[in-house]
């Protein structure tokens, strides 16, 4: 959950400047503290403090720091307080050995016990600083730095990513990588780089290595070394070109990621669509052959999966079970069937309870694992019996935005072939929905470029109501759940994503004179049901929002506001409305975030990637 970046060189360039820069790209995994520690002429210059990189930066000068070689953490509390002393890097007793880290020491207690009993003075509560003193105390009965670092993190258990570098070796940096996500940049003969994320080195270099899980990776100027973490065999691994392009990871103009990324939509939708038909009709025959089916997911992508799960299972002819990743085990540790299959969704591709979902499925049944995920090479990837990555490009804002849109456009795609495979409907239908999802980009396009003045209007309306609801049936559930995600984790609203047919048994309640509902209403199979629970809501003086296409009469009518989505409303395109409608909502809670002086980029106690249980 914390951004770590480290650079070495031979080249006469700023380490100090390019950290800096690098863990601001990495912000949003993590931003209640941060560090970076630069070597020159055996000395570790070491700055750091509690609260945003731009504040501390202020305060400190980060960037300016002496010599070839720097580290960069930026954090997301677990052990220890966001406090100065708890923010990396950590160091050893004798100030020689710095590391930074993301993830979790699991059997620090008893580590640091050990330790402290053999004279190390712990100044952090981090599971961190046991590392540094590992490697002290490893080096002190006469290792090389090199061997107390294989010896002291085959000590450490848990899930980390970590990169240490030391006082007397001007240009190495060790990182290593055990579940936690870790990326390699290279301009050969120069600069090297490592990153928790790719973007992070972007702009240097496009040519990535990905760590595997109990790697070591030996970071000099301009080259790299890889081990086996266990064996400490050499390994050999191939480069990766990225072609995401450098203003991808930049705010380009927008006043936040969140936005940016909100407007980049129409593009990763097109670029989506292109993802190639072999790869679809993969994942649509394993569909086909498998006993049972279940998809899985968190956050975002778990809303993602419930729209996926709803098109894909209308042609495939069997239930799909959908469970959120991290009760996927518990539920199903005494009736997981052979012969499943099992399709799982994360736009990282590194959340820790998704991973574990397919993980412990894969060692207890014969199964499979679909992937959609947009990271190339993360974790999940590894576990995984085919691979969709959608075409988002990077996403940078903590509110997963392109990324869901993407993901159920993947999962419609499927669909479509699935229903062509299983000639379950006339070729020329299939022709009809096709077009829908090519129109997914325009539709979105259009939309975004004609409505931002009335979804402002709509937040100056609803600034007093801190709690209300979005409301709707069938697939649109998805949207009202995903609209109301993001009013949580943006605008700090708690507002409820829920059945309109279910919120009669209870939330009802709740409604007052001038409460406000936001109906998602596509005019698709529930719609007739949906007027009704309109006229119920309206009845007990609810203010009505509708989210309807702008032909709409009947609810438009019976609204106080109606937010159009230009598009039609046959069947086919009520079938993409998860992907039309949800653009208005990520807005609404964008537009909420900012009335409020909240920061969208930044909401508060979240990571983007969640890589701890
Ligand atoms: C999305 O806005 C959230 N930040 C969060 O719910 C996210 O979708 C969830 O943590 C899952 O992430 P993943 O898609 O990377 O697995």
């Amino acid at each position: 959950m914390c951004g770590i970046f480290g650079i070495v060189t031979n080249q006469n360039i700023s380490v100090g400047k390019i950290a800096l820069d690098g863990i601001k790209r990495l912000e949003y995994r993590g931003y209640d503290s941060c560090g970076i520690v630069s070597q020159h002429k055996g000395k570790l210059y070491i700055k750091k403090d509690s609260g945003k990189i731009d504040d501390i930066h202020k305060k400190m000068k980060l960037d300016d720091l002496p010599g070839k070689l720097a580290l960069a953490h930026t954090r997301w509390a677990t052990h220890g307080a966001p406090t100065k002393i708890n923010s990396h890097p950590q160091i050893d007793c004798s100030g020689k050995i710095a590391i930074i880290h993301n993830g979790i020491i699991e059997n620090f207690i008893e580590l640091k016990e050990h330790l402290i009993s053999n004279g190390h003075d712990f100044k952090s509560e981090t599971d961190t600083e046991v590392i540094p003193h590992l490697i002290e105390d490893a080096m002190k009965e006469g290792l090389s730095l090199r061997s107390a670092i294989f010896n002291a993190l085959k000590k450490c258990k848990g899930a980390y990513g970590v990169a240490i570098c030391h006082a007397d070796h001007p240009d190495e940096i060790f990182v290593v990588r055990k579940e936690s996500p870790l990326v390699v940049g290279i301009e050969e003969g120069k600069t090297t780089y490592c990153a928790s994320d790719i973007p992070a080195f972007l702009p240097y270099t496009q040519k990535c290595y990905i760590l595997d899980d109990d790697e070591i990776a030996i970071l000099r100027p301009g080259e790299v070394e890889f081990l086996e973490l266990n064996s400490e065999k050499k390994v050999k691994k191939n480069a990766i070109h990225v072609d995401w392009s450098i203003d991808a990871a930049e705010k380009g103009g927008y006043e936040h990621f969140m936005l940016k990324e909100i407007y980049e939509q129409p593009e990763a939708l097109k670029r989506t669509l292109a993802i190639p038909q072999a790869s679809i009709e993969i994942f649509a025959d394993m569909l086909l052959s498998a006993k049972n089916v279940y998809i899985t997911a968190a956050g975002t992508s778990y809303h993602a999966s419930l729209a996926g799960k709803f098109i894909i299972s209308k042609f495939l002819g069997k239930y799909i079970q959908e469970m959120e990743c991290s009760e996927f085990q518990t539920q199903l540790k005494d009736c997981l069937e052979q012969d499943s299959l099992i399709i799982a969704l994360s736009q990282s591709g590194e959340t820790v309870d998704t991973i574990e979902a397919v993980r412990w499925a894969k060692e207890n049944a014969n199964v499979k694992i679909l992937t959609i995920t947009n990271v190339v090479g993360s974790s999940l990837t590894r576990y995984s019996d085919h691979v969709i990555v959608t075409q988002a490009g990077p996403e940078i804002g903590v509110a997963a935005t392109k990324t869901y849109t993407t993901q159920v456009l993947t999962l419609a795609l499927v669909g479509i072939t699935i229903a062509r495979k299983r000639n379950v409907i006339p070729a020329s239908e299939i022709e009809c929905y096709h077009e829908a999802l090519k129109n997914t980009p325009e539709i979105v396009k259009n939309f975004l470029a004609n409505n931002i003045h009335l979804i402002r209007n709509i937040v100056k309306n609803l600034e007093k109501s801190l709690n209300f609801f979005f409301l709707s049936r069938g697939i649109s559930i998805a949207t009202a759940k995903e609209g109301g995600l993001k009013m949580k984790e943006i605008a700090c609203r708690f507002i409820e994503g829920y059945s309109a047919a279910h919120a009669k048994h209870g939330p009802i309640s709740l409604v007052r004179k001038g409460f406000p509902i936001i109906f998602i209403a596509p005019p698709d199979e529930t719609y007739q049901r949906l007027i009704g629970n309109v006229a119920e809501f309206k009845a007990r003086g609810g203010k009505i929002i509708s989210l309807v296409i702008q032909s709409d009469k009947i609810i438009a009518d019976m609204s106080n506001i109606t937010i159009p989505i230009p598009q039609p409303g046959d069947k086919y395109h009520n079938l993409i409305s998860p992907i039309t409608f949800i653009p208005a909502l990520q807005l609404l809670a964008y537009y909420a975030a900012l009335e409020q002086g909240l920061d969208p980029d930044k909401p508060q106690n979240l990571a983007k990637t969640v890589t701890v249980h």
